[in-house]
This record gives structure tokens, C-alpha cells and sequence, in this order.
């Protein structure tokens, strides 16, 4: 029998009570763990249904609040999620623990259902993955999907459909390397989906991902600033991880998507008037030294000329790719310049990929966005390859030492204009370890 986790803050009561009781009543569960980021109104709703719910289901309602696993980030998700991960390990009872966020008013017992069945073929970890509006899931694709593919092109990284996902289903044994990892301890801030799914494909673990075709239906964003922290969080992950390396293959498998429902596509994710005023906003003097000593210069003065009049067209997907790379060496969490710069040159990025692509229809927008991951991807294992073709004693340090293609990249100076060949268009320099 498994456990279902329902992390929570402050949601729409009636859905996380709805929710619960659906859960509760499923066959394969046996009980519900309700993980409190604080005892507001959600809490207290929650405590008044309990015994109702246990009642008629016969299952138990556990409410918990969430610990301070983490010490040195933020508390956040990340304890939330491994707060129950401890529950779970230390109540033998259940064999498995399903992960679903609380608001989720599309959330049926069919949700667990899938989940359970793929498990039954012994996979250590099922995830849900749902259609997303083409507006939608900007953090997904342009940092967590960009980053697995840049640093681990050759794992099952960037094929995972939907890596920051709060749904899913993890084994005993999964649960149990997750929280003996201290990186995922420590991980208490909304990084942590990208922790979980790393270390899962660091330690090889049986994965599937099973198709959800209603979608999550929960409250989208207003302007891109509501997202600000969580990019932030979700890039300084990736960053924390740069060095590592992933020898291990995993078993993966993924269901087939169907038809996007109309309604997902029709979809406009963030609001983009809003939008448009954070580009010129909370500039500072250092931030436009950071930005034109370490970025392309086109990059540099488009973002000088968006403070003057909104504009986008420079930050196309190479200047991203390009810029990325940059951070990916530069970038300082908690410097609040290097943040503004991040989540500005993310939000022209998201502009120029509003007004480009999706204003192509549904269809092309993904495909943009499939195909950034795909060429990317191979372009970063090419220079892998390449690195592991060069003279014995570069490559052996280059393996000793956890570098990796990026780093190489990144200490080019290319300034990208086709994606075909800019930034790796300089192999030979690219794969030179730095002593
Ligand atoms: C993402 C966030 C925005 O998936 O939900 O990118």
C-alpha cells in the first residue's frame, strides 16, 4: 500500500479537502501525509476535515509541519518534500510515496492509478507529465531543460518531459539514496525538484513518465516577476551541479502524448503587459558593467535599449544559449545584481519566445522550443565526444577533475548567430582543459 503527499501552504481550501478525500479513497492508498509549510487557514481547514475523512475512507489523515532539513538555503519546498521523504522511511508500512501539489482542481484518482501501474514493473520512480500552455513552463524549458542539456547531453537528462514536476512516485529505494544524498538535504528551496531529478539519474535509478492528457489545471502567473525566486532557486541548482558527472545509465520510459486539448493551447501563461515594465526596471550602475563585461555585446545593448523602449528581438535563442554559459560561470545567488540580470535577460528570452514563436500557433511554438533542446543537446555531446577523442592526458584529466563540455564552452568567446554553429563552432579551443 502506498502514501500520498500533499505539500501545501496557503491553497484554495475546498480543492486541497476535495483532494485529500479523492486520494484518501483510492484502493492502492493507505494513507495521507498533509506536509504544512506554516499553521495558517489551509492547516486549520485541513484538521477540521481530518477525522471526517478518516471515517469514511478508513485510511489516516496525517498532517505534518514541515521541518528544517536544509540549513543553509531558504526553507522552502525542498523540506517540505524531504520532510515526508523521512516520514515515509520511517513508517515501513508503505511501499511507495506519490507526490501531488495540493492545488491541482483536475486531480482524479486515475492520477494514482498510473502511477501504481507503471510502478508494478518495478520502475523506482514514476512522474506525471501533462500538456502545458506554449507560454507556460518558461523555467522548464529555458533553464532546467537548457541546463541538463548543456552539462549531460548523453544522460536521460533533457529527455525528460517535465523535470521541475511536483508529481510523482518514488520506490523505497529511491527514497531512501534521495535523502541519504546531502545535496538534496540541504536543497530546501524550490531547487529541489531539479535535485531529485539529477540524483535520480546520477544513481541510475528505473524511471517512466506517464502521460496525464486533462493537464494540471492550477493557477498560472501574473507578470514573470511571481516567478523571479524560483528561477532564481531552479538555476542556482543547476549551477551547484555543474561539476558532477553521470556514468551510470538509467532505464527510462515515457508514455505517448495525445492531442493538446484546446483550452491548454489557448492558454496565455504569464501576463504580458505586466511583463513588459520589468525590463526596464531595478537597474543598477553595476549591472550594466556585469552585463557588458561578460555578455555578447548584442546581447548587452539590446538589454541597454529594452530600459529605453520594450524590445526583444536580440534575445534570440543563441544569445540565450551564449548568456547561459556565462552565468553558468559567473552567476552569484544572494548578489542581487547577478539575480536582476538573470531573471531580466530570462524574461527578454521569454518575450522574444511569446512574440517569435507562439505567436505562430501552439504547434510551433513547441517545436521552437524542441528543437532548442534537441540541437543543444547534440551539440554538447559532440564536444563531449570530441573531448573524449582528444590525447589521452587531456581527457583523463578532463574526467579525473568532473569537467565537463561546458566548461570548455563557456571559456569560448564566440558570439552565437546561428544555432547551428555558434558557441560550438570552435571545437578544438572549446575541449582545451584549462590547468
Ligand atoms: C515551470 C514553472 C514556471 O515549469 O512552472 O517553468
Amino acid at each position: 500500500m502506498s502514501l500520498v503527499c500533499f505539500p501545501f501552504k496557503e491553497e484554495d481550501v475546498s480543492v486541497v479537502v476535495r483532494n485529500i478525500e479523492c486520494a484518501a479513497s483510492h484502493p492502492s492508498i493507505a494513507g495521507v501525509l498533509c506536509v504544512g509549510f506554516s499553521k495558517g487557514e489551509t492547516w486549520h481547514a485541513i484538521e477540521s476535515a481530518k477525522s471526517a475523512i478518516e471515517q469514511s475512507t478508513g485510511k489516516s489523515v496525517i498532517l505534518l509541519q514541515q521541518r528544517r532539513i536544509g540549513t543553509s538555503l531558504r526553507g522552502g519546498k525542498g523540506d517540505g518534500m524531504n520532510t515526508a521523504l523521512v516520514y515515509f522511511l520511517d513508517n515501513t508500512e508503505y511501499h511507495r510515496l506519490h507526490f501531488y501539489d495540493a492545488d491541482i482542481v483536475s486531480f482524479s484518482a486515475s492520477w494514482i492509478s498510473k502511477a501504481e501501474k507503471q510502478a508494478d514493473l518495478d520502475y523506482d520512480v514514476v512522474r506525471h507529465y501533462f500538456p502545458r500552455s506554449s507560454t507556460d513552463a518558461m523555467i522548464t524549458w529555458l533553464v532546467t531543460k537548457i541546463g541538463f542539456a548543456l552539462l549531460w547531453p548523453n544522460s536521460i537528462l533533457p529527455a525528460i518531459e517535465q523535470p521541475l514536476g511536483g508529481e510523482l512516485l518514488v520506490s523505497r529505494k529511491a527514497a531512501e539514496i534521495l535523502i541519504a544524498d546531502q545535496r538534496v538535504r540541504d536543497q530546501s528551496d524550490w531547487g529541489i525538484d531539479t535535485l531529485y531529478t539529477f540524483v535520480m539519474a546520477q544513481a541510475g535509478l528505473r524511471m517512466a513518465e506517464v502521460y496525464v492528457p486533462e493537464g494540471k489545471v492550477h493557477a498560472l502567473y501574473g507578470g514573470l516577476q511571481d516567478l523571479r525566486t524560483m528561477l532564481v532557486e531552479c538555476f542556482a541548482a543547476i549551477q551547484s551541479l555543474r561539476n558532477e558527472v553521470i556514468v551510470t545509465e538509467s532505464r527510462y520510459r515515457i508514455e505517448n502524448p495525445r492531442p493538446v486539448p484546446e483550452a491548454v493551447k489557448q492558454k496565455i501563461g504569464y501576463n504580458i503587459e505586466k511583463t513588459l515594465k520589468l525590463l526596464k526596471s531595478n537597474w543598477s550602475p553595476r549591472q550594466k558593467e556585469l552585463l557588458q563585461e561578460y555578455f555578447d555585446p548584442a546581447l548587452a545593448n539590446g538589454m541597454l535599449h529594452a530600459i529605453e523602449w520594450p524590445c526583444w528581438s536580440f534575445a534570440d535563442e543563441e544569445a540565450w544559449i551564449s548568456a547561459y554559459q556565462k552565468f553558468l560561470d559567473h552567476f552569484e545567488k544572494g548578489d542581487f545584481d547577478w539575480e536582476e540580470l538573470l531573471f531580466k535577460i530570462w524574461v527578454a528570452r521569454v518575450l522574444n519566445h511569446t512574440m517569435k514563436n507562439v505567436i505562430r500557433g501552439y504547434d510551433a511554438a513547441l517545436g521552437a522550443l524542441r528543437d532548442l533542446i534537441w540541437e543543444t543537446q547534440h551539440n554538447a555531446a559532440i564536444q563531449l565526444k570530441a573531448s573524449s577523442e582528444a590525447p589521452a592526458s587531456n581527457s583523463a584529466h578532463a574526467i579525473a577533475s568532473g569537467h565537463t563540455a561546458t566548461e570548455g564552452l563557456s571559456n569560448g568567446h564566440q558570439s552565437g548567430k546561428s544555432l547551428k554553429n555558434a558557441n560550438w563552432s570552435n571545437i578544438g579551443a572549446a575541449c582545451t582543459v584549462q590547468h
